[in-house]
This record gives C-alpha cells, sequence and structure tokens, in this order.
C-alpha cells in the first residue's frame, strides 16, 4: 500500500516525501512541475536510497489520474499540489480557483471512485484573515480571507468537511501551516522560487550568494517590538514529519481534523535578518520600504493541539532554518538550474 502524493516534486512535497521514505512508507508522486521539476524528485531518491514511481499528471486530468490510481495500490492521499503565490492569485484568480478548487474536486472524485477515503491536505495560515487575534488557534472563525490564493484554501477546507458530512468514512486532515523555511540538512533539496523571490527567506538567501543586492524590508512601522512584522517561521523538515503524524492519524480514525503546524513563536523581519546574519557569520544589506499591501502585523501559532493530539511539535530553532536555507542556496545558487 501507497500514500499519493500531489505536487510531490514541490518544496514542502519533497521534504515530505523523503520523511516518508525514510519512515518506511511507500509513495507514488503525481506532479505537472507547474512550479518544479523532477531533478527534485531523482534528488529525493539519493537522499533516502529509496526507489519510487513519480507520473508528470496533472490533478485536473481525470483519465490520468484514474489511471494512476488503478495502476497503484493507494491508502491515502497527501494533497499538496496548488497555485500558492498570493500577489499572482489577485491577478489571475479565475487560474487560482481552477488549478486548486478544480483540481482537488477531480481528485477527490477519483479517490472516491477508487475507494480511497484518506487524505491530508495542505492548508494555511491565511485562512485566520485578518480580524482573528495572536495565537491562531484551531476554534477560531475563518472565512476573511484578503486574496483568491487564500479563498481557495478556505473553500477547500469547506469542500472537506462536506465529503465527511456525505459520507463519514472520509478520513481527512487539514494542516494549517505557518511560514515554512530551511531545507534539507543535505542541501540537496531546498526552496526554488521562479524569477524574484516572493518570500522574505528566499529573498535573504539570494541576497547572501550575491544574487540581490540588498533586502528590502517591507515597513517598520507595525505595532510591534522593531515595527516589522511578526511572524511564525517553521523548518521545513519539521513541518514534513508532521505530515508523518496525521498519515498515522488519518490511518486510525474518519472525521476530520484540523491542526496548526508551526512553532508557536513569533519572529520580526528584523529577528531574521539578524539571526541569518549570525548563524553563517554574513553580511544580509538591507533598505527598509513601505509597506507591502495585505500583510498583517503579526501571525503566529498557537501550536498546543497538534502536541496533544498527534504528539507533534517542531524541533528546530530559527537559527537551524537559517543555517540549513544558507546551505542550500550556496550548493545550488540557481536552483535545480545547476
Ligand atoms: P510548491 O509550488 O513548491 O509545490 C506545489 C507543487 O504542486 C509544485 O510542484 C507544482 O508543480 C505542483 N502543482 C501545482 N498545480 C498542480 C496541478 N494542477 N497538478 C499537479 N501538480 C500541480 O509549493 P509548496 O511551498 O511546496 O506548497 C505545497 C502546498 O502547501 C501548496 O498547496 C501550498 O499552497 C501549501 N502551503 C504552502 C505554504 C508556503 O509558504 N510554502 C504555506 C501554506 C500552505
Ligand atoms: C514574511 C514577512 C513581509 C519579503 C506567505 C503567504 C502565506 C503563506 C506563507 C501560503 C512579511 C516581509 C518579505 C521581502 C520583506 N503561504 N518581507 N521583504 O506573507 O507571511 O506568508 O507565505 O499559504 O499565505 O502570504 O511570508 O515570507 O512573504 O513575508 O520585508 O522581500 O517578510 O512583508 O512581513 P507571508 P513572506
Amino acid at each position: 500500500m501507497s500514500i499519493f502524493i500531489t505536487g510531490g516534486a514541490g518544496y514542502i512535497g519533497s521534504h515530505t516525501c523523503v520523511e516518508l521514505l525514510e519512515a518506511g512508507y511507500d509513495i507514488v508522486v503525481a506532479d505537472n512541475y507547474v512550479n518544479s521539476c523532477p531533478e527534485a524528485l531523482e534528488r529525493v531518491k539519493k537522499i533516502t536510497g529509496r526507489d519510487f514511481k513519480y507520473y508528470e499528471c496533472d490533478i485536473r486530468d481525470r483519465s490520468a489520474l484514474d489511471k494512476i490510481f488503478k495502476e497503484n495500490s493507494i491508502e491515502a492521499v497527501i494533497h499538496f499540489a496548488g497555485l500558492k503565490a498570493v500577489g499572482e492569485s489577485c491577478q489571475k484568480p479565475l487560474e487560482y480557483y481552477d488549478n486548486n478548487i478544480g483540481g482537488t474536486l477531480v481528485l477527490l472524485d477519483v479517490m472516491r471512485s477508487n475507494g480511497c477515503k484518506k487524505i491530508v491536505f495542505s492548508s494555511s495560515a491565511t485562512v485566520y484573515g485578518s480580524e482573528n487575534k495572536v495565537p491562531f488557534v484551531e476554534t477560531m472563525k475563518t472565512g476573511t480571507t484578503t486574496n483568491p490564493y487564500g479563498t481557495t484554501k478556505l473553500y477547500i477546507e469547506g469542500i472537506l468537511k462536506d465529503m465527511y458530512l456525505a459520507d463519514n468514512e472520509w478520513s481527512v486532515v487539514l494542516l494549517r501551516y505557518f511560514n515554512p523555511v530551511g531545507a534539507h540538512k543535505s542541501g540537496l533539496i531546498g526552496e526554488n522560487p521562479n524569477g524574484i523571490p516572493n518570500n522574505l527567506m528566499p529573498y535573504i538567501t539570494q541576497v547572501s550568494v550575491g544574487k540581490r543586492e540588498k533586502l528590502y524590508i517591507n515597513g517598520n512601522d507595525y505595532p510591534t517590538k522593531d515595527g516589522t512584522c511578526i511572524r511564525d517561521y517553521i523548518h521545513v523538515v519539521d513541518l514534513a514529519i508532521g505530515h508523518i503524524k496525521a498519515v498515522e492519524h488519518i490511518m486510525k480514525k474518519t472525521g476530520v481534523d484540523i491542526y496548526n503546524l508551526g512553532t508557536g513563536i513569533g519572529y520580526s523581519v528584523l529577528d531574521v535578518v539578524e539571526t541569518f546574519k549570525r548563524a553563517n557569520n554574513i553580511d544580509i544589506p538591507y533598505e527598509i520600504v513601505g509597506r507591502r499591501a495585505g500583510d498583517i502585523a503579526e501571525c503566529y501559532a498557537n501550536a498546543d493541539k497538534a502536541l496533544k493530539e498527534l504528539g507533534w511539535k517542531a524541533e528546530k530553532n530559527l537559527e537551524d532554518m537559517c543555517r540549513d536555507a544558507m546551505n542550500w542556496q550556496s550548493k545550488n545558487p540557481n536552483g535545480y538550474g545547476n
């Protein structure tokens, strides 16, 4: 029996493949490589010394997906496949709804017709929106997302809840990730953004290797300790291990359970810059510029539920994240395109 990983060639997916293989699971991967490449999966094989099947497949392609289910014995799905750029989603809402929601609908239908009713879904802290107070707890009201990307996560959470209401044989875990950063300690896999990075850590690592001149910090006039935004950065390997716990959970029980995957600690942008400099003994020049539209001042998790019910807690600290991110970037200055 295998775990089917959609979007497994991506940043979080590839790290989760490593942890699953190392924990002894068999896996099958599907990805259309819209934001990744098969080289990441070859490197997963290299790290783990294990083989597995992977398919170039768009999850909206019903017959291709069905064929994968027919060719393999799939017990459960971890569903990473999706588009994730917040800014782009505001320019291309239709593409985001089509890919993320349309893709999920096809996946769920194919799962159902093949008798597979266990799924772990990559949701996001973005569903907490702008009106809740930190730390964010799973019981808080959601529904105030501020961009189409976030709205796709919210809708998919709702769709999965409805699947269970209609058929209580379904077993669903919704994982709300906070800010995943860092890379596998081997430096063989990591985050590989196209073009100018939108996110903080890949921008800093590109400055660190001289690909960008300096970091632009988006605002220092927020109501926080140093005026810059606070986020809950989580090491991608800790996040990947959280998925193993979620898979163990869906094997044991039906229902819908929601878990925050974060450290519970908030760091400011300046904290990240200072920690990165210290951890890597390198300077990161920066300039303070205006606020970025849509940013909230603070976002961090209450991560108690995942500890209590899944026995999971993040182990790595911000220094580990900065060191491992730099290790990946310096070994692969052009990502997988070296
Ligand atoms: P990623 O872009 O690196 O990985 C997503 C993968 O899905 C890519 O390999 C992409 O090629 C693939 N994909 C996209 N659409 C597809 C389709 N229609 N069919 C097949 N494959 C498709 O992103 P990531 O950071 O690894 O994120 C994984 C998941 O976690 C996404 O759903 C994302 O929204 C969610 N998430 C990410 C973050 C984050 O900050 N990285 C935070 C919260 C949630
Ligand atoms: C962190 C802080 C920026 C870049 C995003 C998505 C969220 C989730 C995780 C998917 C903010 C500041 C950044 C730069 C900067 N993804 N910054 N200069 O926005 O918290 O979360 O990824 O679900 O939905 O929105 O992460 O890394 O972009 O920003 O000053 O060049 O760093 O303004 O304060 P964010 P981020």
